[in-house]
């Protein structure tokens, strides 16, 4: 029997995951790494980082399934850079997805291309998270940097090179950059030569169930895998756990509550949202397409809360559950980091609106749960007014693990929430991405064939979810009223700090 593994390289740390061919999880690991905030609305991290918990996660696997494997898929947080020099030494720490740094240089990336050709040739307009403005970034801040560049990679393909020596990634990664063509799935020379990066430090791009490159023989021997197994391209995190949960086909969405937020809807085709609000990325599945809603900070919302209370995360959630829908007329607006869908809004900020003298702990905690799904709702509505079909929806992500969490997507979505039995996540799907490059399954399809649904469906409760409606219009009408001075208060906080 064949052993699959698939390796996510998250934001919070590395995560391992070994299955069987019938998608049974034979063992797991992860490990944690730190994250840099150098300057408010700055995210770093160090890619030795990565690759040292990469290593370790990958050999507790090993340990425990040995010779048996067959095939490693990896997966990963999307949109970071990772500069290399001509030695392929990390030129600086890499700036990652939600790095917010960069909204000159979007706005030049803008008028250099222009956002209708952007849409149309890349699926999105230029967004701060994204790969290309932090190399413009990198070219203005820092030219000394810059002029040592010889490859950028995504965060995932940084830990290819390690492993394979290849210079390789996946399209739907490569479609995170705003470099890449969604419709050729293959890299832009139009925007390349805009923003005159040279198209040799682009790694080649695969399909998510390509094999990249064999195992580099002192790996295998360091981390006690086979000799000789191939590395599957992979997928971003977001398509590689839509993988992991079947969402390969038309009408199925995914909504993952993770530090971000996603509503992930499969697509046939590339058809990007004439708006830019939603992102058109190519999929792990090979010639599909995906549209999706990210919220910045989501589960990243709680975690915040959390950490600011000193709390226990079971606690909070427990007491939150007691609490009336609309946590007694208290909205949330999760803009922590700024936000993506639907405002793709760098400058926009948190605040809870509504607070009395009657509200505690508890209404604020649910109120930040309510107003994260808020937020992923926005992304249902655009989808809705584009008319893609959304059938059947299953929750992935930390989030899924919650009854709550998945109560409140069920009741603010008006949709039941369905689940899959493994409840692995990227990792998950990225085995599977290793299943077909190994030639354990011959196709994606196959290989999805063992993802198999809980028989529990989370139902919308109509008397919860009229009372949401109500808070929803609430929650719609607060960003347009307060953006303006949510802009100010980030331009006096930049003068404060002296940025
Ligand atoms: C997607 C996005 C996030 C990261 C988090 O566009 O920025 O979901 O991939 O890992």
């Amino acid at each position: 029997m064949s052993v699959l593994v698939g390796l996510d390289v998250g934001t919070g740390g590395a995560r391992a995951v070994a299955i069987d061919e019938s998608g049974e999880i034979v063992a797991e690991a992860s490990s944690e790494y730190p994250l840099h905030t150098p300057h408010p609305g700055w995210t770093e991290q160090d890619p030795a980082d990565w690759w040292e918990g990469a290593k370790g996660v990958l050999k507790k696997v090993a340990t425990a399934t040995g010779e048996q494997i067959a095939g490693i898929g990896l997966t990963g947080q999307m949109h970071g850079s990772v500069f290399l020099d001509a030695s392929d030494r990390v030129i600086r720490p890499a700036l990652l997805w939600n790095d917010q740094r960069t909204y000159k240089q979007c706005e030049q990336i803008t008028s250099a291309v222009g956002e209708e050709r952007l849409i149309s040739i890349a699926g999105n307009p230029a967004l701060t998270g994204f790969q290309a403005p932090k190399i413009v970034w990198l070219k203005e801040e820092e030219p000394e940097n810059f002029g040592r560049i010889s490859h950028v990679l995504l965060p995932k393909d940084y830990v290819r090179l390690q492993l394979t020596g290849e210079y390789a990634t996946d399209a739907s990664d490569a479609a995170g950059t705003l470099l890449l063509d969604g419709q050729a799935r293959d890299w832009a020379g139009e925007i390349l030569d805009a923003l005159e990066i040279p198209q040799e430090w682009m790694p080649e791009v695969y399909e998510g169930p390509e094999s990249t490159g064999i195992l580099r023989e002192s790996v295998a021997e360091e981390l006690g895998l086979p000799q000789g197994i191939p590395v599957a391209a992979g997928g971003g995190d977001n398509a590689a756990a839509a993988v992991g949960t079947g969402i390969v086909g038309p009408g199925l969405v995914n909504s993952s509550v993770g530090t971000s937020g996603v509503l992930f809807a499969h697509a046939s085709e590339f058809n990007p949202d004439p708006s830019g609000c939603l992102h058109a990325f190519c999929h792990a599945v090979p010639g599909a397409y995906h549209l999706m809603g990210v919220t910045l900070s989501a589960g990243g919302s709680l975690s915040w809360w959390r950490e600011t209370l000193g709390g226990d995360y079971d606690e909070l959630i427990e007491a939150a559950s007691g609490i009336r829908p609309g946590s007694e007329g208290l909205v949330f607006l999760p803009y922590l980091s700024g936000e993506r869908t639907p405002h793709l809004d760098p400058r926009a900020r948190g605040a809870f609106f509504g607070l009395t003298a009657r509200h505690g702990v508890q209404h604020m905690t649910r109120a930040v749960m309510e107003g994260v799904i808020f937020s992923l709702r926005d992304s249902l509505e655009i989808m809705r007014e584009l008319d893609v079909p959304v059938e059947d929806v299953r929750a992935t992500g930390g989030g899924a693990r919650s009854d709550l969490w998945r109560q409140l997507q069920a009741d603010i979505y008006a949709i039941p929430i369905r689940r899959t039995v493994a409840d692995e996540g990227p990792a998950y799907g990225a085995a599977l991405l290793a299943g077909v490059a190994s030639g354990t399954y011959a196709t994606v399809d196959e290989a999805t064939s063992v993802v198999t649904l809980r028989e529990e469906v989370t139902e919308p409760d109509p008397e919860r979810t009229k009372i949401y409606e109500e808070y929803y219009e609430v929650y719609r009408s607060l960003y347009p009223t307060t953006s303006s001075a949510m802009s100010r208060l980030t331009d006096l906080a930049a003068g404060s700090t002296g940025e």
